[in-house]
């Protein structure tokens, strides 16, 4: 029993060090969630269009989430340039879907 606790803190210890030194470990689904679920969704439009209907082209898609237009807001502020990437590659991805 003291053995299976000892490898378990060791295994939560491993975890809690490897993280931030993951600097590419973004979460992109929690981003979604926290910040552009109410106006997007993969597949329907809401108060923006549907991930599947936006434009195809990476860099148009940069561009919109990092100075805004119209009702989007702008993101170049409020996340990295990482996680914008990272967003990008995510809805690109959910247009394949
Ligand atoms: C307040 C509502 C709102 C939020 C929150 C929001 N968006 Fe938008 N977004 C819009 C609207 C509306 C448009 C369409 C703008 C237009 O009419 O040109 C849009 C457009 C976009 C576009 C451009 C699509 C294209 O085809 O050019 C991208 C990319 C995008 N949003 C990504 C995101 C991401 C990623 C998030 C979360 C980080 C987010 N948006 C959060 C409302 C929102």
């Amino acid at each position: 029993m003291k053995k299976t606790i000892l490898s378990l803190a060791t295994v939560a210890f491993c975890a809690a060090i490897a993280q931030p030194a993951m600097a590419d470990d973004i979460d992109v689904g929690k981003i979604f969630s926290k910040r552009c679920k109410m106006c997007h969704s993969f597949d329907h439009r809401k108060v923006g269009p549907a991930f599947k209907d936006m434009h195809k082209d990476p860099a148009v898609l940069k561009a919109t989430m990092i100075h805004g237009r119209k009702m989007m807001p702008k993101w170049g502020s409020r996340l990295s340039a990482a996680e914008i990437d990272a967003m990008v590659a995510f809805i690109i991805s959910k247009q394949k879907d």
